[in-house]
């Protein structure tokens, strides 16, 4: 339950302000990612930038203000697809965000994508959803869909926000975490329930779905919810691990010491641009 009262047909949590106000009012963006360190430093930027205005809402705190000159509503989801995809119908429905970004970490897939790459979604799939015989494997029942798009206009402005990340601070961030230099892929990214970390649920993945570049446990969700509703979405994913035996450790360890520097550099650079 949200701790501020509904009192009108639409709801007032997005701007506080009368409707003849909001309607001249910019609708914000959703942004999202699934734990604190994946969000970088964008909620401190948002209250260095002026008042933000913190509403709890189904056991999640939604931070509504301004980040790098673009009105954004600031979230975490936590993790998995049922998650997900509660947190961005509220950002639909209780906030009025206008578009959604995502961003977070995830385990390579593509044979070429390394830890510290940088994957932009193009299309987003559910790899463990299977309803076969009734419907085909990874199809969406009684919608028809396995594959869902990203806004195609705002996928190339994060990229674009990533390639200049990438150019200005990829060698940077290579020799400080003995990485190789980041490179930026886009391509299919696959969402499932589960924490893959084993070479034998990794080669499955790439067996049944071998242009999947990314696997993570909330993009997909995300992109369906957003396809049902007409909002764009965007997603970009840091490479934290490669999905096999070593991924639990190599996870933790991005997670904690550079997951929020990549998150912080593109975000920065993405709502600069959309200001
Ligand atoms: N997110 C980051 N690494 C992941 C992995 N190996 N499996 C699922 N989600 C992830």
């Amino acid at each position: 339950m949200s701790e501020v009262k509904h009192t009108g047909t639409k709801h007032p949590l997005a701007s506080g302000a009368p409707e003849h106000e909001a309607v001249t009012r910019r609708r914000p963006l959703g942004v999202m990612a699934a734990l604190p360190d994946e969000l970088g430093d964008l909620v401190a930027a948002m209250r260095a930038e002026g008042d933000v205005r913190t509403v709890a809402h189904g056991q999640r705190d939604y931070h509504v203000g301004t980040v790098h000159g673009a009105p954004c509503v600031v979230t975490l989801a936590r993790i998995g697809k049922v998650a997900a995809a509660a947190t961005v119908s509220a950002l639909i429905h209780v906030f009025d965000i206008d578009a959604v970004v995502f961003t977070g970490v995830a385990g390579g897939v593509g044979r070429d994508v390394q830890i510290g790459d940088i994957v932009v979604a193009h299309t987003l799939m559910q790899h463990d959803l299977d309803a076969s015989p009734l419907f085909p494997r990874f199809e969406v029942p009684l919608l028809g869909i396995s594959r869902f798009a990203a806004d195609a206009t705002l996928a190339a402005r994060l990229a674009a926000a990533c390639e200049d990340f990438v150019e200005r601070e990829g060698r940077a961030l290579a020799t400080r975490f003995s990485t190789a230099p980041p490179r930026v892929h886009r391509g299919l990214v696959i969402s499932g329930d589960q924490f893959i970390a084993s070479a034998a649920a990794v080669n499955a993945l790439r067996a049944a779905l071998p242009d999947a570049l990314a696997v993570e446990m909330e993009g997909a969700a995300i992109a369906q919810v957003c396809y049902e509703y007409g909002v764009p979405c965007a997603i970009v994913r840091t490479i934290s691990d490669t999905a096999d035996v070593h991924a639990p450790a190599s996870f933790s360890t991005f997670l904690v010491e550079i997951a929020g520097t990549y998150s912080s550099g593109i975000l920065r650079r993405f709502l600069q641009a959309r200001g």
